[in-house]
């Protein structure tokens, strides 16, 4: 049982009343992470017995006397398996061949309704609140719970949430106990998917228990929105406030604004409100900042909001928001415009798995990815195609990195407007998030008046809820204006770029945006089709009939102005939808960069056009022992204005690099170096790559060395097998032995494989996964205990490898 501890604003409290006014005691409010310490077993679709009665037993004709049954506080799940959350029960399950769509889109992992067996996960969660805060308003928070989960609280049942990714918050004050156990069970119901990609199963997000006042803020209830006026911004903060005790209230509110160090700006005035029993309304307030600071993408400027509410002269609730000042513009003829500025969009599409560790990340994780994406030139990331974790926002928001915001569904019946709703309210605060996305190639209506008017009455919503921003839809249709198109603020693209420019021609006035664009298909480190194993060459040389290359559609929208830019189908590979081969392969192949964030070649193409960096990436490695002799096509990527190539010092030409282009040599195969000389600008730019070695050194790269004890921070690190030079050997594809000591756990390994079934997650103490290609990725989480850990990484007849971490206090 967990005797919760919490996180509490009494603090900031401190901190403001001594700032601004001579507050009696602060009532603070709490969020306490309700991650740890769960119980869980799997239930069955197809058997009531397995799955601890449900559908045998009433739970539902009364209210709460359910003694026996599964949901009761008096279950005993001592047996149950120990978990913490996030918790993604799939990425544990083996590989099942099978010929089904199903299967195959998911990753052939076996849920569904096929695998009753592991497609119910039943949670329970034990914990005791104080009683000196019985007269609080409680309320829990799950992030996301995939999917179709329902909740209880001590019996009572508090809701079901449809939604594989928009998390929901219930109130369950009526039902806690004080300082006797509280127990929260949770039934989650995988069998039916909500998409044709890996999406994990679980309550794979965070977990909050949350206390208030019962004068407060509602979870979603406040919207900062701002205008830009020369140097200055007007903050516009709406606070709603709702009354839940039983009497009319009398309550102030009032905001202030702190900067990016927390150092107090400005603050409004102090306005009453008088509120009925069970009535809320929304409180309207401006604030003037004068030399606002923008958020850009370089420069994430982030201030904070807080809004206050004070009932009997004391602070009964507080929240904290962050938000960014900066402008929008989409313009049909000259493109997106960030704080006036021309911005092309360079975007990746990305799902939300990562090796190892499936679809429940440390939050760590998406700040790792979102690095990842930037360093490369990416400005932007589509959330294809669901509501994103809150902490990948966050991510976005801190590091600059713009965010098309996607609804899962083109659906307008109470359950989507639901969702949709919630997903603006949640996420409208975010300076990242630029555009909402209201849905994704829905070939069977897109076309449709149902299309039409669905997407007329999601726009309603938008603008309604958020006037400050517009949408965009990602069609799969070329030059036809139908349906969605018809009333699509900004028409998106999947594929199709060669019928931008007659679009655009037809409907000069619409802005257009390639929603889904390139595609190729690659291997990492692979330079021949195979399709046994189901590899395809790591060059920008295979796209599936419906994609293009790299360069076939980053040059048109560079080239023209009316682009706004476009998302690369996909940032990363992702598990399930092989493409274009199934099984053995498990993982799609679209990634720039592999499941593990390994970059392939095409990386270096973007990154040559998408940064201002000196790129000179020279590829296939230069290991061909069995060629010698034989032509090699030699492929450079690189934003030099020309460069020349040697092979062991003898030069194969120069060449002039057409922009948004890549150079090719071929070149016959003899062991040594292949050097590169590029020249930018009148600069000279080199890079090289020279035929290894034998295999003999495990190399460990740290991302980063110093973690916070909190049982949840935790870091990448990738391993590298080299010669004895330190060279990285490109098809080294050796088993390593992973052994931890010290206070902190493995979570997850991966190779960028897309074809091992090797399991991404093994038993305590039997850590293991082969490299692919010369590389694999371990994924580590912190324990709470000040200190070093080690990782060792041990593999037969080769030198060991170690890292140290250390564990500091937060
Ligand atoms: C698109 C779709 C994506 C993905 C992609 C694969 O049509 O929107 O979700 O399936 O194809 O090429």
């Amino acid at each position: 049982m967990q005797k919760i501890t919490t996180y509490s604003f009494a603090k900031l409290s401190v901190f403001i009343s001594c700032l601004l006014v001579n507050f009696l005691a602060v009532n603070a409010q709490e969020k306490t992470s309700l991650d740890e310490g769960w119980k869980f077993h799997f239930g069955n679709s197809a058997h009531p017995e397995k799955d601890f009665d449900y559908g045998n037993t009433l739970l539902l004709h009364k209210s709460n006397v359910f003694e026996t049954t599964i949901i009761s506080p008096k279950f005993v799940d001592t047996a149950w398996s120990k978990i913490n959350v996030p918790h993604d029960w799939v990425v544990a399950l083996p590989f099942v061949k099978s010929s089904t769509h199903e299967m195959d889109s998911h990753g052939y992992k076996p849920v569904g309704g096929l695998y009753p067996e592991t497609s119910i996960g039943w949670y329970r969660k034990h914990f005791t609140v104080d009683k000196s805060k019985s007269n609080k308003r409680f309320e829990i928070q799950f992030d996301g719970i995939y999917r179709n989960a329902a909740i209880w609280i001590n019996g009572f049942y508090v809701g079901t949430n449809f939604s594989g990714y928009l998390g929901k918050s219930y109130d369950i004050t009526d039902y806690m106990n004080f300082d006797t156990e509280n127990v929260m069970v949770v039934r989650v119901d995988a069998t039916q998917s909500e998409g044709w990609f890996y999406e994990g199963a679980g309550i794979y997000r965070h977990v909050w228990l949350n206390s208030t006042d019962k004068i407060f803020i509602p979870e979603g209830g406040l919207f900062v929105h701002s205008e830009v006026k020369g140097k200055n911004a007007i903050v516009n903060i709406e606070t709603t406030v709702q009354n839940n005790t039983f009497n009319t209230s009398n309550s102030t509110i009032y905001a202030y604004i702190t900067d990016r160090n927390g150092k107090f700006i400005a603050k409004t005035s102090e306005q009453k409100i008088t509120l009925a029993s069970a009535k809320n309304t929304i409180v309207k307030q401006k604030l003037n900042l004068n030399n606002a600071h923008l958020w850009s993408l370089e420069n994430p400027y982030l201030y904070k909001v807080i809004s206050v509410v004070k009932s009997e002269n004391k602070i009964v609730h507080q929240t904290k928001t962050r938000f960014g000042i900066r402008t929008l513009k989409f313009d049909a003829q000259e493109g997106f415009f960030l704080n006036g500025k021309h911005l092309k969009i360079q975007g990746t599409n990305n799902h939300q798995d990562h090796a190892g560790i499936g679809s429940a990340l440390p939050d760590y994780m998406q700040y790792y990815r979102i690095k990842l994406l930037k360093k490369m030139g990416s400005n932007a990331y589509r959330t294809s195609h669901h509501a994103p974790t809150p902490e990948l926002l966050e991510a976005c928001d801190s590091l600059g990195m713009l965010v098309l915001d996607e609804q899962r569904l083109l659906n307008s019946s109470p359950e989507y407007i639901d969702q949709f709703e919630r997903l603006i309210r949640r996420d409208r605060n975010h300076p990242s998030v630029f555009l909402w996305s209201i849905g994704n190639e829905e070939g069977g209506i897109q076309k449709t008046e149902y299309g039409k008017k669905i997407a007329q009455s999601l726009l309603a919503i938008q603008k309604d809820l958020d006037p400050f921003r517009t949408s965009t839809y990602a069609a799969d249709m070329g030059n036809e204006f139908k349906g969605v198109n018809e009333v699509i603020p900004i028409r998106g693209f999947n594929y199709r770029e060669y019928a931008v420019a007659d679009y655009h021609r037809d409907h000069p006035n619409q802005p257009l945006l390639g929603t889904e664009m390139g595609s190729t298909v690659t291997t990492r480190g692979i330079y021949e089709k195979d399709s046994i194993r189901a590899y395809v060459p790591d060059q920008d040389i295979t796209a599936p009939w419906w994609a293009s290359k790299a360069e076939t559609w980053w040059k048109l929208a560079a080239e023209n102005d009316y682009w706004l830019g476009g998302f690369v189908w996909t940032g990363f590979d992702y598990r399930g939808e092989p493409t274009p081969y199934q099984w053995p392969n498990i993982n799609s192949h679209f990634g720039i960069m592999d499941v593990c964030g390994f970059p392939k070649n095409i990386y270096y193409y973007y990154q040559s056009w998408w940064t201002n960096e000196d790129v000179l990436h020279i590829s296939p490695h230069w290991n061909w022992p069995e060629k010698l002799g034989e032509p090699i096509d030699v492929w450079v990527n690189s934003n030099a204005d020309g460069v020349e190539l040697f092979l062991n010092g003898k030069s194969l030409g120069k060449k002039a690099m057409p922009r948004n282009s890549h150079l090719q040599w071929q070149v016959n195969y003899e062991p040594g170096t292949l050097e590169a000389i590029g020249y930018k600008k009148g600069k000279k730019i080199t890079s090289k790559i020279e035929t290894t070695g034998q295999v003999l050194i495990v190399v460990l790269s740290p991302d980063k060395n110093l973690l916070t004890a909190d049982g949840k921070d935790a870091t990448v690190i990738n391993i590298s097998l080299t010669d004895e030079k330190g060279r990285e050997v490109p098809n080294a594809n050796n088993m390593i032995s992973f052994y931890l000591s010290g206070d902190a756990k493995i979570i997850g390994v991966g190779n960028g494989d897309p074809s091992s079934h090797e399991p991404d997650q093994c038993k305590v103490g039997a850590w293991q996964r082969s490299a692919f290609n010369g590389k694999c990725q371990v994924i580590i989480q912190a324990g709470k205990s000040v200190g070093s850990i080690k990782l060792e990484a041990k593999s037969n007849g080769l030198q060991s490898g170690s890292a140290i971490i250390n564990l500091v206090k937060s």
